[in-house]
């Protein structure tokens, strides 16, 4: 890496210690008084229509103020430190279809939603379903209440919405991907430049055409910034088929070192999410985890997330390794306008 590359990582907004992010409070983003009632206003619009939820447009969900609110948001999120926490939206009032609804009409605003998984679900509900990553081969980690290990999400941004909180635990982590790398490169230049090829990650049995592993490397220098795909968990899952290449220790040590550098005190964020909490992040430039939970025994008090993957339309040039990828192939498309 040159001298030049390496400084302007420094300087990358994205660069920060959840240290000193914790100690901030400008990622809080409340929404006021004049905001909530047109939000209110909007779901119910939005509810006369008698649409299906994924069909509602900006103009079936009217947000005067709020709409350019949110919209500025994207500054932040791609540019800038790379994440918010919208606070107080409906939570515990709205059922589990209106809780999609504003969901949905907030991210109008945002972008455009972009398919999660193999039958091109553009909405997910993050619960625990009983099963865990390690017994079946097609369950992800959001459908557990297994601690999550760092990983990012698919397309540009995702958009995580607090409808109910568990009874313990599950509290959201949330690191700095480019500081992650720039500290390794001041310790291990190796293992950076290790992380910077190829890997084998393991699709979850998710893709249209049945490939069940992809191939890119976990960072990826691209139009001057650093673009990342951390799938931890799935890079090492993937070596359950005998035709992927055997993770080889360095690779290993790098993934491990990420991790590791991750977990060191002050490097990540760690918040509890609150109802009507929603977190937005860049998945290129933070990863993110989540702390085991305890939930609640009644189906209606259970810990419950409604999340949402867009593209926005300020997102950055990608590489072309992640044209072919499952979760990043439509933003890449999009950066086309195909
Ligand atoms: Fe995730």
């Amino acid at each position: 890496m040159s001298k030049l590359s390496t400084s302007k990582l420094e300087n990358d907004p994205a660069a920060w210690r959840g240290h000193d992010m914790m100690a901030r409070d400008d990622w809080h983003v409340p929404i006021n008084t004049t905001q909530r009632k047109e939000l209110d206003s909007a779901i119910e619009h939005a509810k006369g229509l008698d649409k299906n939820v994924l069909a509602l447009t900006k103009n079936d969900f009217p947000l005067p103020t709020l709409g350019p609110f949110l919209s500025a948001l994207n500054n932040e999120l791609e540019g800038g430190r790379g994440f918010v926490v919208i606070e107080g939206l409906p939570a515990l009032e709205l059922d589990e279809e209106t809780g999609k609804i504003a969901l949905w009409g907030i991210g109008q605003y945002l972008g455009l939603p972009a398919k999660q998984d193999g039958v091109g679900s553009l909405i997910h509900s993050v619960r625990d379903i009983g099963a865990s990553v390690e017994s079946t081969h097609n369950i992800r980690s959001y459908q557990t209440a297994d601690p999550i290990s760092w990983h990012n999400d698919g397309a540009d941004i995702f958009m995580l919405y607090c409808l109910r909180a568990g009874k313990s635990g599950g509290e959201s982590k949330l690191v700095s991907a480019v500081e992650i790398f720039n500290e390794l490169v001041r310790r291990r230049p190796d293992l950076a430049e290790t992380l910077e090829r190829d890997f084998w990650f393991d699709t979850r049995g998710q893709r249209q055409d049945g490939a069940r592993v992809e191939v890119m490397p976990v960072y990826n220098r691209h139009d001057g910034l650093l673009t990342a795909n951390m799938k931890y968990r799935y890079i090492h899952t993937a070596q359950r088929f005998a035709d992927v290449p055997r993770l080889t220790k360095r690779q290993r040590q790098s993934l491990q070192w990420a991790q590791d550098i991750a977990n060191e005190p002050g490097m990540a964020m760690e918040f509890p999410l609150a109802p009507g909490d929603i977190l937005v992040a860049n998945n290129y430039v933070t990863f993110h985890g989540r702390k085991a939970f305890e939930d609640w025994e009644k189906l209606e008090e259970k810990r419950h997330m409604l999340r949402l993957w867009l593209t926005i339309p300020n997102g950055r040039p990608l590489p072309s390794c992640f044209k072919d990828s499952r979760i990043y192939g439509e933003a890449y498309e999009r950066r086309l306008g195909v």
